[in-house]
């Protein structure tokens, strides 16, 4: 069939053919593409706007392309795109009559319904792909609730925390990369078809008989957003950007952690490189490229919202070109986070470097004064001067904190409330302890491991019901 044998003279140039040709990456949209040409020539034909004949010699003729496969199409550039070269395919099995397929369609509503169609198993995919991780970290925490490490702000120490309550941190954040994506699928998954070119058509076409049978949820309610609207593949990509954003931080930490100088992790050899010329080196070489590839995304989500913004309504064909950032943001998203899942549940975690670390640096003194406030009401601001002179003394006189008692303590207070402290040697070591200070963060939220026990528990709620939701969307 040649489509510009009506109204055009010439071929377009072999360049210009090119150039404009979509066919490269068409063949994500391949058999979307027969599923909307299969919805919609049955509805066609239930509408009575076709015989059931030539439908039924349609339906066929499509079959048997599923069946063969995207190799049994022209994909010629001359051809421009998936929908003439599936076109094409449906006439030479039957003939002319293959043209009435294309009654009240147009390849402007066929490749939004398409696009839908591939991105919403995407979304599903990659949905799958999150909870994996999050129960990943889920066991691995379970494993670490008394894990003692140091917090940061500002990567200075600040405070005790656990291990498990540091990996609650990055399930939450997955957690919500996830919901990110099942609100975006709500936007996605609704349908373009029947909008036609722009204004929908004259046949007496049933947009809901299409929308059921490919599984959308409702239909677009206005047919010229519905051939020009791509905001559902921008906001795909920016919930991709984010959740990359989520995974590259992780990875930053995988790299800290693993150096000498932190000593707190080891990567498995399975995800490390070496040096070509420093025999000794191991390089955490996933988490690197990993905290790279969100580069790839934000670029990806530039360039699609850059296309979009100076588009006059409706269609233009600057949207074509939308598509292959959309694939390259999904692969990138999705390898990425497959691989940096398997790397971060394969880190063994040094326990005594992590409580060495805490212990080091008087990271406690928070806790020492919250004690000084309960045990003696003494407001917070005198407690924190107390326990900060305290600390600056150790220091110059190279104490650690075991080596704080209650003689040392009373004589700063002396000098700076004129009066004792009086707190018993026993409270004073364990305001100082790592484990004792975090075990009383009992905080909903905190690190105690009481609480770290029932976040991990709201979150294994969180994955099976998400599970069963998942498991809705037939994959
Ligand atoms: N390949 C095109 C795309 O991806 C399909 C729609 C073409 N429509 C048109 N009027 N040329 O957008």
């Amino acid at each position: 069939m040649n489509l510009r044998a009506g109204r055009l003279g010439k071929k377009m140039s072999e360049d210009a053919a090119t150039f404009t040709s979509s066919l490269e990456f068409d063949k994500y949209i391949f058999e979307a593409d027969i599923e909307c040409n299969r919805a919609h020539t049955t509805m066609l034909s239930k509408q009575g706007i076709i015989e059931s004949s030539t439908a039924q010699e349609i339906l066929e003729a499509l079959d048997e392309l599923k069946s063969e496969g995207i190799d049994a199409l022209d994909l010629d550039p001359s051809v421009e795109d998936i929908h003439m070269a599936l076109e094409n395919y449906v006439t030479a099995k039957i003939g002319k009559k293959a043209g009435f397929m294309h009654t009240a369609k147009s390849r402007n509503d066929q490749v939004a319904t398409d696009l839908r169609i591939v991105l919403r198993q995407k979304i599903i995919e990659i949905q799958i792909d999150i909870l994996d991780f999050i129960e990943g970290l889920v066991d691995l925490a379970s494993e670490h609730t008394e894990t003692v490490i140091i917090g940061y702000t500002h990567l200075q120490h600040a405070q005790p925390t656990t291990f498990a309550h540091h990996l609650m941190a990055y399930t939450h954040s997955l957690k919500r990369d996830y919901e990110r994506l099942k609100d975006t699928y709500k936007r996605v998954n609704i349908n373009p078809l029947g909008s036609a070119a722009m204004t929908t058509t004259s046949f007496p076409i049933n947009r809901e008989i299409t929308t059921k049978i490919l599984g959308f949820d409702s239909y677009m309610e206005n047919s010229m957003d519905a051939v020009s609207s791509r905001d559902f593949i921008a906001e795909t990509i920016f919930d991709l950007s984010m959740l990359l954003t989520t995974i590259s931080k992780i990875c930053e930490e995988m790299v800290l952690w693993s150096t000498h100088e932190f000593g707190l992790i080891t990567i498995s050899d399975e995800f490390s490189s070496t040096s070509s010329i420093m025999p000794q080196k191991k390089n955490p070489d996933v988490a690197e490229i990993a905290r790279a590839k969100s580069a790839v995304l934000y670029g990806e989500l530039n360039t699609i919202l850059t296309i979009l913004k100076a588009i006059p309504y409706t269609y233009n064909r600057d949207l074509q070109e939308i598509t292959p950032h959309l694939w390259n943001g999904i692969e990138t998203a999705h390898s990425t986070l497959n691989i940096v899942r398997e790397m971060v549940l394969s880190i063994k975690i040094n326990k005594k470097r992590g409580l060495e670390l805490a212990r080091a640096n008087f990271a406690t003194a928070t806790d020492l004064a919250d004690v000084i406030v309960r045990e003696k009401q003494i407001p917070f601001r005198i407690a924190h001067k107390i326990v900060g002179r305290m600390v600056t003394d150790a220091l110059a006189t190279n104490m650690k904190p075991e080596d704080i008692d209650a003689a040392f303590l009373d004589e700063i207070t002396e000098e700076i409330s004129g009066s004792p402290l009086g707190l018993s040697n026993d409270l004073i070591s364990k305001a100082l302890d790592p484990l004792e200070n975090i075990k009383m963060r009992k905080v909903p939220g905190g690190p105690s491991p009481e609480m770290v026990n029932l976040t991990l528990k709201n979150l294994k709620t969180f994955l099976s019901n998400e599970e069963d939701y998942l498991n809705t969307k037939n994959i």
